[in-house]
């Protein structure tokens, strides 16, 4: 099976790519795999000042997967642009690169897009406007609240011609809002989904495992959710999806692939297995050879097509576009 794709106006060598926060810019990594093997790599979140993160322990593992509260730890956009950028620029050429953007407030993205965004080495953003543990002074992450996220996605796509991927949450009510709000906004593609608001208590001390209190759940636990949110969202906008939650194999990667994603990011696995998103490619060359399958764009939607198809999720119309939604989600 073929694996490349063009997107968002770009070559994709495959559809494999890291998430953000699983391989630092790049460099971190370099040294136990070899990222040219992949599609791309989205970079950790950048915030426009340097931030330290959060206490630990900032990651714990639990049977069903492994939450975290690292706290958006990152240089900030000067040092990324000084510092980062021009390793990405010389080493990782053959892959497409992705710079992950966040922010407390909607200005903050705007600033850090102009300082990075005449950079070289990068195709796009990925806006996270859905981190679960960095609070917004008490308020909803911009991925649960649409008119916040347009303001956001209208204010980056007037400073770039870049694609703009924008990352959603997986705990909002109805994830069609939030994406078609980031369709109409100016999103070129949608990342789903970020981690899930949890909670692992340790019985013996009687605290959190976390040293942050609450943190985003990801691993198996999340695949079956973020599968969902893919099928669902595919029948609400056109724009291209990147599926990321869960996935450990090449079947887990062809599962979000036939709920409409054309690209598939990996995130926890590579904490366990720093080769798993190259042996991950593999298995899914293997599936389609054994599958009779030629392109793996014909895997897309393909849980939505055709008679053996899927039924479609019934979308509820009683809840408005604009509707902020869901519970807070902040750790404290
Ligand atoms: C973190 O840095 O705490 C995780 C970022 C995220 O989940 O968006």
């Amino acid at each position: 099976m073929k694996l490349d794709q063009t997107l968002f106006g770009a070559a994709f060598r495959n559809p494999v790519l890291l998430a953000a926060g699983t391989c630092g810019f790049g460099e971190e990594v370099w040294e136990v795999m070899d990222l040219r093997t992949l599609g791309g790599i989205v970079t950790k979140s950048v915030t426009l000042e340097p931030r330290a993160g959060n206490p630990a322990p900032r990651v714990a593992e639990f049977r069903a997967g492994m939450i975290n509260s690292v706290g958006l730890a990152n240089p900030g956009a000067r040092a990324v642009r000084r510092d980062k950028l021009p390793w990405i620029r010389d080493h990782l050429r053959s892959i497409q690169v992705f710079v992950s953007v966040a922010g407390h407030t909607p200005a903050e993205y705007l600033e850090i897009v102009r300082i990075l965004d005449d950079a070289d080495g990068f195709l796009g953003f990925e806006l996270n406007l859905s981190c679960p543990n960095d609070t917004r002074r008490g308020s909803l992450p911009f991925a649960l609240d649409p008119q916040a996220l347009t303001q956001v996605v209208e204010g980056v796509r007037s400073l770039t011609s870049r694609p703009i991927l924008v990352k959603l949450a997986p705990n909002a009510p109805d994830l069609s809002l939030p994406a078609r709000a980031a369709e109409e906004a100016g999103a070129d593609g949608l990342t789903l989904v970020n981690t899930l608001p949890g909670l692992v208590l340790d019985p013996r001390t009687r605290r959190p495992a976390l040293g942050a209190g609450a943190g985003g759940v990801s691993g198996p636990a999340l695949r079956a959710v973020g599968v969902h949110a893919v099928w669902r969202v595919r029948q609400a906008t056109g724009l291209p999806l990147l599926g990321v939650g869960g996935i450990a194999s090449g079947e887990d990667a062809v599962q979000y692939l036939l709920a409409g994603a054309s690209l598939v990011q990996m995130g926890t696995a590579s904490f366990w297995d720093p080769r798993s998103a190259e042996r991950v490619r593999n298995e899914l060359e293997h599936f389609g050879r054994r599958e009779g399958v030629a392109h793996v764009s014909e895997l897309v939607g393909g849980a939505l097509l055709g008679s053996g198809g899927v039924a479609a999720d019934p979308v509820p119309s009683s809840i408005p576009a604009t509707a902020s939604t869901g519970p807070d989600v902040h750790d404290g």
